[in-house]
């Protein structure tokens, strides 16, 4: 029997995640009527609330404007919010009646969102499949991280999931996988004829991952201390970014023959190697203005002497038949690497929002390939500023915010997944840019992602120029509604991912692994090409070094690109890459 009424009930609705991102999501979507139209939100948490204090929390999150106020009375209308305990199974029973007094409740189709902490998560999990499932329509429910801390933690609360649902009921969200440009990785490789027959260990050397925040800490620093940079980013968002990356072409679209090659990826990597990382923990600039002046241990939230890290580079490496197996000197076999350089800020100026970096498009960088052999596209001089900067320093600041493929000289393909202000992206998602060095505009070459044939066009299509683009979660909770678990974690991908880390976060915790300290964010004189005079003095020749006040973002502590160096990967302010086999 299919049910056209939904009930997407957020347990946990007084909190942060509710009123910052679950409720304006749905709002969201319910304006731009994407939810299913019989749809009814039922808030349940401990608090004694009304739909009009949950209104008062989250409203100023909707960005909505004053036409859509009627909308808006319409979206609350659908609303209501019950009281009740986490662990009492007569609240859950007040729930339930609850609901089935809705329009054709007992009979709707049941989303339940927990946005709680895992602490309740059993408790919560257990009562919902004893007490509030509907019995005619089907029941869903949608898990946010931190997904256990380790291998056993994690494997815990599988179990227990699993022992109430069926996987194909359990929607694990990693938001990342929500993303439009994460998303295109999958089309940028598989429906592109030019990538499918170069992306292996013979043109690939090396893939770097980056993930970097403009900010520290800022007073949240007693959530993250409890986790750290792998667990909160690395161990999930930076990890299915590199399935992406590696992955072969599934058999379908189907959910499972997509999570089938993504956890394939998964169980060729080894556990990591305590000498494959490098921990940094961020300290004060004592140049710098406001929070830049405070380090990781100064925010008053953080416990006195953490040695939390804040910044980590690890190198990873998949061995299987695309990736590995090349004749390489031992030790040194072709790697995967993640660096982690998040809470790496850039020095916040004072007309930037706390989230804004001066340079948006790196503010969240890219994946990078670093190529060997032959050149995807003609050469045209050597090496060059990151498209994205070069955009931005010809006054396109359009184009400096958009997502893009780089296609450097030296033959490496640089992908911004996360560019900032990205709400409206060309249809020709993916693009590759070919530069000329020097400050100068270089000419466009973009590919369509859907097509094979190169074309040369003014970006955004100018038919797409005022399309808005879904963001992460409203694809996402899009996606459960529709029953599509592409785009989630299935239990044996989490599996996977905790076994690969954690002997390592094992071992920094039993040993208290100091971090490398490193200023917060200063690049340390390697410099983006972003300092000031920059492209002046290459032009002269002078060397490369950035002023000590300029902008550029931290890299973290100098050993990592040590690391890097050993894995065939070398900085050096203009992006260079090594040959491994002849250092
Ligand atoms: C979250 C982490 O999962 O991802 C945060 O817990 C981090 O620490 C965030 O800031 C980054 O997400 P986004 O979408 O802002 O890149």
């Amino acid at each position: 029997h299919q049910s056209d009424t939904h009930i997407f009930i957020i347990m946990g609705a007084s909190g942060d995640l509710a009123k910052k991102k679950i409720y304006p999501t749905l709002w969201w979507l319910f304006r731009d009527g994407l939810l299913p139209e019989d749809t009814y939100i039922v808030g349940y948490a401990r608090s004694r609330l009304s739909v009009a204090d949950i209104r008062r929390q989250s409203e100023p999150f909707f960005k909505a404007t004053p036409e859509e106020k009627p909308r808006l009375e319409e979206f609350f209308a659908r609303n209501s919010y019950v009281a009740g305990q986490y662990d009492d199974a007569a609240s859950y029973a007040r729930l339930n009646s609850h609901m089935n007094a809705l329009h054709q409740g007992s009979q709707a189709n049941r989303l339940f969102y927990l946005a709680l902490p895992p602490t309740v998560y059993e408790a919560v999990t257990k009562n919902i499949r004893e007490t509030c499932m509907s019995r005619a329509g089907w029941n869903r429910v949608i898990v946010e991280k931190p997904f256990g801390r380790d291998l056993q933690s994690s494997d815990q609360l599988s179990n227990h999931i699993s022992s109430l649902f069926r996987e194909d009921q359990i929607y694990r969200i990693d938001h990342y996988l929500g993303k439009e440009m994460v998303q295109n990785l999958m089309v940028l490789r598989f429906a592109n004829r030019i990538f499918g027959p170069i992306w292996n260990r013979d043109n690939i050397a090396c893939v770097i991952l980056t993930f970097k925040e403009p900010f520290g800490t800022e007073g949240r620093g007693g959530y993250f201390d409890e986790f750290g940079i792998i667990r909160d980013v690395m161990q999930n968002h930076l990890l299915q970014m590199l399935c992406l990356v590696a992955m072969e072409k599934p058999a379908s679209t189907d959910s499972d023959d997509v999570r089938d090659e993504k956890v394939k990826v998964l169980k060729c990597i080894s556990e990591v190697q305590a000498s494959n990382v490098v921990l940094g923990q961020y300290v004060g600039n004592p140049n710098g203005e406001g929070e830049a002046t405070r380090g990781y241990l100064d925010d008053p939230t953080v416990p006195c002497g953490s040695t939390t890290a804040t910044f980590a580079a690890v190198v990873l490496y998949v061995e299987n038949e695309r990736w590995d197996g090349r004749a390489g000197p031992p030790g040194r076999p072709e790697g995967t690497a993640l660096r982690q350089p998040a809470h790496a800020p850039s020095r916040p100026g004072p007309a930037l929002s706390p989230r804004g970096a001066l340079h948006p498009a790196l503010r969240q960088s890219p994946e990078r390939a670093q190529g060997r052999g032959a050149p995807a596209v003609p050469r045209r001089g050597r090496g060059h500023l990151p498209a994205a900067v070069q955009a931005q320093r010809a006054g396109d600041p359009r184009a400096a915010r958009r997502g893009r493929v780089h296609q450097d000289d030296d033959q490496e393909a640089r992908h911004v997944l996360q560019p900032r202000g990205v709400r409206a992206g060309p249809d020709l998602r993916q693009q590759i840019q070919g530069a000329r060095r020097g400050g100068r505009r270089g000419r466009r070459g973009a590919l369509s992602a859907t097509g094979d044939t190169p074309v040369t066009t003014p970006t955004p299509h100018p038919r797409l120029q005022n399309v808005k683009l879904p963001d992460a979660y409203e694809r996402l909770i899009l996606d459960v509604f529709c029953g599509s678990q592409m785009h989630f974690v299935r239990s044996d991908e989490l599996r996977e991912a905790w076994r690969i880390f954690t002997p390592l976060l094992h071992k920094i915790e039993r040993e208290k692994l100091q971090p490398i300290p490193y200023v917060y964010g200063r690049c340390g004189g390697w410099g983006r090409g972003l300092g000031v005079g920059w492209g002046r003095r290459r032009a002269q020749g002078l060397p490369l070094i950035c002023p000590p006040n300029c902008p550029c973002p931290s890299r973290g502590p100098p050993e990592a690109d040590e690391l890097m160096k050993r894995v065939g990967f070398q900085y050096e302010g203009t992006y260079k890459w090594v040959n491994p086999h002849k250092l």
